[in-house]
């Protein structure tokens, strides 16, 4: 570079030892460029920035029972960690379908897949609701898949993503949308909540044991953004325990979270068709990550046995061993299920 030439901008420095702001984290953020870097922070039992460690991943593929040229659906594609795994074990011959309502992390997750090198024959990304399969599959003249995979919640992109509005950590417009493209801002549903309306959503959602006051408090205000509702919740709770009062905010949050993404509608609209979308002895299994989750899916999969729609379901869940639970705390609290469909119809 010559002196006149201009100099490309400095990036601006951090104080301390390592970066703290999502923003900041340009290295764990390009896991091609600084694997080394990625590394020890997977080994530090933190998730780098702008990924997400698939959770339970053998223990999806064993209960998916995969092999070469099964055609099946991700309902929750996220990062595609476990689609990644998936597609190992069908191609050559099989075929993916991943599906995510989030539209801004769909494209990114689609080109990691193609990079790996699955084309439009072996994978096919669409910006799409779980609720919506048997339309999605109708489209494209399938009349039955050999499985279904959904892990269900938010993906830690999302999460760790201040400007989505999920965390509580860092400061974020107060949105919480999966799809910002649709439905209402967590900012403006708080807004016009009634506090009756607001504590059965805690309750339903997280099942929050203050629900009443944290509703009285809450409900019908608007906060500038996520820490001004953390703060809020903080001082709704009148307990000297520190770690109490953050567990009340992570469950606030989980239940507006719920709310703003109608997520227990989806769930149970994807419930009630999984069985028809699936070919006879094809298999389905769900990650839940609370109690709200996996009743649902619990109580699904047992009367579906007890119809006679699926043959075999799990014994019980599925969950992490202290290793990955380690490794990724975000795994404690995942259950795994599965079932099989009949082979009469
Ligand atoms: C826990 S993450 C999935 C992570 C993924 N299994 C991986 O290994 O990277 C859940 C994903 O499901 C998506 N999601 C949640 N509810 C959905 C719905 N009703 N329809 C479609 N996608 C949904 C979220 O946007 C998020 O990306």
């Amino acid at each position: 570079m010559d002196d006149e030439s201009p100099r490309p901008p400095r990036r601006k420095r951090y104080s301390g030892k390592n970066p703290r702001r999502f923003e900041d984290k340009y290295k764990e953020r390009d896991p091609e460029r600084y694997a080394d870097t990625v590394a020890k922070v997977i080994a530090s039992g933190k998730t780098p920035a702008g990924s997400h460690i698939p959770i339970l991943a053998e223990e999806c593929l064993v209960a998916l029972q995969l092999s070469h040229g099964m055609v099946g659906l991700d309902c929750t594609l996220g990062y595609g960690g476990h689609a990644e795994r998936i597609l190992e074990k069908i191609t050559p011959g099989g075929k993916l379908i991943g599906l995510d309502q989030d539209p801004i992390e769909l494209p990114k997750s689609e080109q990691r897949l193609r990079q790996a090198g699955y084309g439009d024959d072996a994978f096919e990304a669409v910006r799409s609701n779980y609720a919506g399969i048997t339309k999605l599959l109708a489209a494209r003249g399938i009349s039955g898949v050999d499985f279904i995979f959904a892990d269900l919640g938010c993906s830690s992109m999302q999460f760790d993503n201040p400007s989505r509005g999920f965390s509580f950590k860092n400061a974020g417009p107060l949105d919480m949308r999966m799809n910002p493209n649709k439905g209402i801002s967590a900012a403006e549903w708080l807004a016009k909540i009634t506090p009756e309306k607001l504590a059965i959503a805690l309750i339903e959602n997280a099942d929050e044991p203050r629900a009443e006051s944290l509703a009285d408090a809450l409900a019908g205000r608007s906060f500038a953004n996520t820490l001004a509702l953390a703060e809020a919740v903080r001082g709704a709770v009148r307990v000297g325990d520190e770690d109490e009062r953050e567990l009340t905010v992570r469950r606030v949050f989980q239940a507006i979270r719920i709310a703003v993404n109608e997520e227990f509608v989806a769930l149970d609209a994807f419930l009630r068709v999984l069985p028809d979308c699936l070919n006879p002895g094809g298999r389905v299994a769900v990650l839940t990550f609370h109690s709200g989750e996996d009743r649902r899916v619990k109580k699904s999969f047992q009367s579906c046995l007890k119809s006679g729609l699926f043959s075999e379901i799990s014994d019980g869940v599925i969950t992490a061993g202290p290793e990955e639970r380690r490794l990724n705390p975000r795994s404690s609290s995942a259950k795994l299920r599965w079932a099989v469909r009949s082979l009469t119809p």
